[in-house]
């Protein structure tokens, strides 16, 4: 005869995750979450037919306390950390909990660990290289010598670039719950970053255009932070973004009821679709071999979705091949200062 109770269905449920209660080797009670992945009619059936999965049952068997992680219950890979409570009177508690989540941010962290590795592990493998030549006895050819220390430069200055971009990520990260305190007008910061990128654009033969009407557009932020994602979404309009037809790049920073938005358009050859979603992982480049010569480390939009996270804003990117790119990030609108200072 089952114990499930109301009251104890509405304490097993409020677990949220699959629980079991397991009377002498028989499934007395399951909460909903568990009887939608064993499937609906467990209740009252032999725990072995109920949980058809053999580690899980040589522990359930057993009738100890335990604790252990397992894949394969519902579905082929899915992983699950197992609970089993000795309650009393000989039952036990089994709870299921979800491993999904700390398994992929685990293979995150190792595949960025690895992609790192590798990012500097190129260069680095080109500087001892040429660093090797150069230390052989005998004359060097005065071209050859200045083709070394030109790629030696490069070489180096790209590893200096990968490990500024780490530590600037690492940082932001760090901060990541700490909210920044300054009133920041984003008019400014648009400004500046288009007078950063002066160079870049003149070496492309780009016409950068800033609309800013009605502002003021403040919000609360930190200005460097602020500065570093304009500065990326204009650079990546200006390298990956600009082409024998167009050349021109749009910087518009509006008021949207509560947000403020900074929006960069191009009208390049702009991204496929497969690749939207996985711009902002790290060192993830449509185009590997173009990036690097332009001097890209994959980081860009990585930093810029983590400081418009800090910000409690939004970033949207659109693209059409052919047509070009247009990267939006909304911020929340700070609050008139209502303080007049004496
Ligand atoms: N406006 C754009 N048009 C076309 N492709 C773009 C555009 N912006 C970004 N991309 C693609 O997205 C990739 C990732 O951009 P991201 O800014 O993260 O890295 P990066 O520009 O290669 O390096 P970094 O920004 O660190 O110098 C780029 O390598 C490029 O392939
Ligand atoms: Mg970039």
């Amino acid at each position: 005869m089952s114990r499930q109770t109301p009251f104890l269905a509405a304490l097993l449920d409020a677990l949220g995750e699959p629980a079991l209660i397991i009377d002498h080797g028989t499934v007395d009670a399951a909460n909903l979450a568990a009887r939608s992945l064993l499937g609906d009619a467990i209740i009252g059936r032999d725990v072995r037919i109920a949980i058809r999965h053999p580690q899980a049952l040589d522990f359930i068997l057993a009738g100890r306390e335990a604790s252990i992680d397992l894949v394969g219950i519902g579905s082929a890979d899915r992983p699950w950390q197992m609970k089993i409570n000795n309650i009393g009177r000989r039952l036990l508690l089994v709870r299921l909990s979800d491993r999904s989540g700390i398994v992929a941010s685990e293979r995150m962290r190792t595949d960025f660990v690895a992609n790192a590795s590798h990012e500097l592990r190129t260069p680095l493998a080109t500087l001892i290289g040429y660093g090797e030549t150069l230390a052989e006895p005998g004359p060097l050819d005065e071209a050859l010598r200045v083709r070394f220390g030109e790629t030696i430069n490069r070489e180096a200055r790209r590893m200096q670039r990968i490990v500024d971009d780490l530590m600037s990520l690492s940082r932001i990260e760090a901060e990541r719950y700490r909210m920044p305190s300054d009133r920041v007008e984003m008019d400014d910061i648009a400004k500046a970053s288009i007078q950063h990128m002066a160079e870049l654009a003149d070496q492309k033969n780009a016409t950068i255009g800033l609309d800013a009407d009605g502002g003021p557009h403040v919000v609360i932020g930190d200005a460097g932070q602020l500065g570093q994602v304009v500065d990326n979404l204009i650079g990546n309009a200006l390298r990956y973004g600009c082409n024998e037809r167009s050349t021109r790049i749009d910087v518009q920073v509006t008021r949207l009821g509560q947000r403020v938005r900074v929006s960069v358009r191009d009208y390049g050859d702009g991204i496929a679709p497969e690749h939207l979603p996985r711009l902002t992982e790290r060192f993830y480049r449509v185009d590997p071999g173009r990036s690097r010569d332009s001097g890209g480390t994959g980081l860009g939009l990585a930093i810029v979705k983590h400081i418009v996270e800090r910000h409690r804003g939004l970033m949207s990117i659109r693209s059409k091949p052919g047509a070009g790119t247009a990267v939006q990030v909304d911020l929340p609108a700070a609050e008139p200062d209502a303080v007049t200072k004496p």
